[in-house]
């Protein structure tokens, strides 16, 4: 199969590619290389150096005639967007909706679009929170990406482009940005390989649902053939606290270390959990990694990373 995978030089996207490519597909990546990163590109993937929001989009299509796009490039700040809503939106909605086109009057016969449950649910009342909860997001992103759902909604009804909604919990691994959505475990691990404490905001009782990012590559391979029309929380359906996760990350890196208590941040979820039993049902993905085998995995790439980073002493 031909696919088409934006933001594929970024963290989560660059897992999708690899696990494509494994099962044997053909795999071009688009990617304006603003937080991805050119090494994350798997060597058998042709790059596109090229924005959404470029002129050039439908070219590529003309040239790759991707069969699935699966859509992962986004502004995934946070911050940013509450800072910026206009260009968080002009990312997420804009782009989003010129690829979509650009889709439409391809060849291309599904999309695929990695969604947030935890920016678009806020704070949901019932938790595991299944798809059925409002879309209340809590920020700019959460509203954007909450949006381009509802376009691609929209393009399957008018146009017949079949679809399939990914709705992720926080994801963590290798190679993710610590700037990023969800980037928690990023930051935590870099900060104790460096001997820093890092900071909770809270009391350490917020909880998160933290999926492990090969567990999310395998839904979009299960996704290329099944779920159309469907919108699917991705996500383990445990809520892990922040003191837990913080004492995951120590014990992997056999650190003796305590964080930092501040106060809450305002507008900051408490508490989200995903229902994942549709996805279940349907295309058959469970969350296979447990806590203890990705922490581990994911603070040996930070490790490795950050000595890569160091210069040899003596030089
Ligand atoms: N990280 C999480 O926990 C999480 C949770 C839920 C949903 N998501 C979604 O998953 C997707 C990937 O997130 P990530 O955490 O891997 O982030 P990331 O920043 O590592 O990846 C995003 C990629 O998109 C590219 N990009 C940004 N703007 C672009 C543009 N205008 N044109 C082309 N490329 C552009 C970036 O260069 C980057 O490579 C995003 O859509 C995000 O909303 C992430």
């Amino acid at each position: 199969m031909r696919i088409l995978v934006t933001g594929g030089a970024g963290f989560i996207a660059s897992h999708v590619v690899d696990r494509y490519i494994e099962k044997g597909h053909s795999v071009a990546v688009l990617d304006d290389l603003s937080t991805g990163n050119r090494e994350n590109v798997n060597p058998k993937a042709t790059l596109f150096e090229c924005s959404l929001l470029d002129d050039q989009l439908e070219a590529v299509f003309k040239e790759f005639k991707p069969e699935v796009v699966s859509h992962h490039a986004a502004q995934v700040n946070v911050r940013r967007s509450v800072d910026e809503p206009a260009f968080d939106a002009q990312v997420n909605v804009l782009g989003s909706i010129q690829l979509f086109e650009a889709a439409r009057k391809s060849e291309c016969r599904k999309v695929i679009y990695a969604s947030s449950g935890g920016a678009c649910y806020g704070e949901p009342e019932d938790l595991p929170a299944p798809e059925e909860t409002l879309v209340r997001p809590l920020c700019p992103y959460g509203v954007s990406k909450g949006t381009a759902e509802v376009y691609l909604e929209f393009y399957g009804r008018l146009y017949g482009l079949p679809y399939t909604i990914l709705r992720y919990a926080n994801v963590y691994g290798p190679r993710q940005d610590p700037h990023g959505e969800a980037g928690v475990v990023a930051i935590f691990s870099e900060m104790m390989i460096r001997g820093q404490r890092p900071s909770i905001f809270g009391d350490g009782s917020k909880t998160r649902d933290y999926v492990y990012v090969e567990d999310i590559a395998e839904a979009n391979v299960l996704a290329l053939e099944k779920g159309d029309g469907g919108v699917y929380n991705v996500g383990a359906g445990r809520q892990i606290t922040d003191d837990e996760i913080f004492n995951a990350i120590r014990d992997a890196l056999g650190a003796e270390m305590t964080p930092i208590y501040t106060d809450f941040r305002t507008g900051e979820v408490r508490h989200i959990c995903l229902d994942a039993s549709r996805i279940r049902r349907d295309l058959g993905w469970s969350a296979k990694t447990p806590l203890e085998e990705g922490i581990p995995k994911a603070v040996k790439f930070y490790q490795e990373k950050l000595a890569r980073s160091r210069p040899a002493s003596g030089e």
